[in-house]
């Protein structure tokens, strides 16, 4: 029995729902414990591909059950239309199949409404959010004015939060951002209709998990974004509003940290980054353009390019300290099939100096150059291969270079976009 945090180690989209969509299989549970529908979790199973934004990876397998937790931001209209889209499929999400933790915050359509304006009037520094009012809800949060999942079921306490909350925000966008102010009565209206749709989801997710945990039942968290954009250990500013790191699967759960034995960090064979930034190893030459075609580089959210480089180990070693990573899990190694050279960046160089750490300022970070490692490329398919023994030489030890600087064991390999697509070297579950 094993409960098991999978995070991404790089700047999100390193194929997080690939790898929980598999892990699932020996879980009981599956719960998101951070971010909101900024995430964009992309599955092929059987050929069918599926994207989540909110509901967690592991909701394809029939006998399991999806838990939302206290510390993601639910947008409510995205929550239903993502079961609505389920439902269209022949998959019926119920209460049985999904609970909505009474601690999660909403989303509210003055947190999109701001997180809009505020990039707008930012201008050439924006930091390319999602737009999705991920932001702002948190700031709620933390100013202490959110609106809860719980608020729901007090129609007349809502009603007062939801007019005290625009008071301020419509300031805002009429003052500061220029932009139309929004009306209460829709929102109250809207949010009181959602409260029937919902409520029947909502239950206490740690009280749930405290219980499956005692049956030595397995649960799983999945992790929404990438460390490096951890608001408090990512490339700030230029990050999102919540800590995607592991340690937050026991805050943004409710479950004491001792609760979690394995730490899967999913590492991209090559880096990737949607948004505005610093990217030391960042391409923008032709093998940047060959990575982005080849790996089919678009946000899963926004449908924007995402910016490719080489892989940085340096960001990898960095998520591996914050994580405490138990194991590794390399994903999309087939796209960098048919390249000559691989560069691995294993420093970074700063006025003359060598780096082995990333740099908390800005400043520093923006004026880095990456110090490369070269290795040889393979041409060979690797897309069916099922053991580290079937894939050529230099693959293997692109693996075990990686392996081998940060100091953790690959569990995982994945080779292409399919469930069936991956080497299992170990299992995270077998581990405690
Ligand atoms: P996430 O946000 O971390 O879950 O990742 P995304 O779903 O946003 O992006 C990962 C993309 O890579 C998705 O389109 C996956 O289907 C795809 N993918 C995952 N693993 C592999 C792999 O090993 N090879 C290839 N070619 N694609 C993969
Ligand atoms: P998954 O879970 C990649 C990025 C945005 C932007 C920054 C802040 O699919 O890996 P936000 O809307 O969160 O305030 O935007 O964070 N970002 C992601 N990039 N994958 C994600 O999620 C992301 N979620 C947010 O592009 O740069
Ligand atoms: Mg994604």
């Amino acid at each position: 029995m094993a409960n098991v945090v999978v995070i991404g180690t790089q700047w999100g989209d390193e194929g997080k729902g690939k790898v929980v969509d598999l892990l699932t299989a020996h879980a009981s549970r599956v719960v998101r414990f951070q971010g909101g529908n900024n995430a964009g979790h992309t599955l092929v199973v059987d050929g069918e591909k599926s994207i989540f934004h909110l509901i967690p990876s592991g909701i394809l397998y029939p006998d399991k059950r999806c838990l939302i937790g206290n510390g993601v931001v639910v947008d409510p209209e995205v929550l239903l239309e993502e079961i609505k889209g389920l439902f269209e499929r022949g998959i019926k999400v119920d209460p049985q199949r999904l609970g909505l933790s009474e601690r999660a915050h909403l989303i509210m359509p003055y947190h999109k409404a701001i997180d809009i304006a505020r990039e707008k009037a930012k201008g050439a520094s924006k930091i390319g959010t999602t737009g999705r009012g991920i932001g702002p809800c948190y700031e709620d949060k933390v100013a202490r004015v959110g609106i809860r999942a719980v608020d729901l079921a007090e129609p007349e306490s809502l009603d007062d939060k939801i007019k005290a909350n625009l008071k301020e925000k419509n300031f805002c966008l009429a003052n500061l951002f220029e932009s139309e102010p929004l009306a209460y009565e829709p929102i109250a209206e809207r949010y009181r209709s959602l409260s029937h749709e919902l409520s029947p989801f909502i239950v206490d997710v740690s009280i749930e998990l405290d219980e499956a945990i005692r049956r030595k039942e397995n649960v799983l968290f999945e992790g929404a974004q990438g460390t490096l954009l951890d608001v408090d250990h990512g490339t700030y500013p230029f990050v999102t509003s919540s800590n995607p790191v592991a340690a937050n699967a026991s805050i943004g759960a409710g479950i004491g940290p001792k609760r979690l034995d394995s730490i899967v960090g999913i590492v991209k064979a090559y880096s990737t980054r949607v948004g505005a930034g610093p990217f030391v190893s960042e391409l923008t030459d032709e093998i940047g353009d060959y990575l982005q075609e080849k790996g089919q580089e678009f946000g899963a959210t926004t449908g924007r390019r995402r910016r490719c480089g080489w892989l940085d180990l340096v960001v990898v070693r960095y998520s591996t300290r914050l994580n405490g990573l138990t194991h590794l899990a390399i994903t999309k190694l087939d796209v960098l099939t048919g390249l000559d050279t691989l560069n691995l960046c294993i420093a970074y160089e700063h006025q003359g100096d060598t780096l082995e750490n990333v740099p908390p300022q800005l400043s520093t970070l923006n004026n880095c150059s990456p110090i490369y490692q070269a290795m040889e490329g393979w041409h060979e398919d690797i897309s069916g291969a099922r053991a580290l023994e079937e894939l050529p030489k230099n693959a293997q030890a692109y693996v075990k270079r990686i392996e081998g600087f940060v100091g953790v064991p690959v569990s995982i390999v994945s080779v292409g976009p399919g469930r069936e697509q991956t080497i299992v070297c170990t299992n995270p579950f077998d581990s405690s």
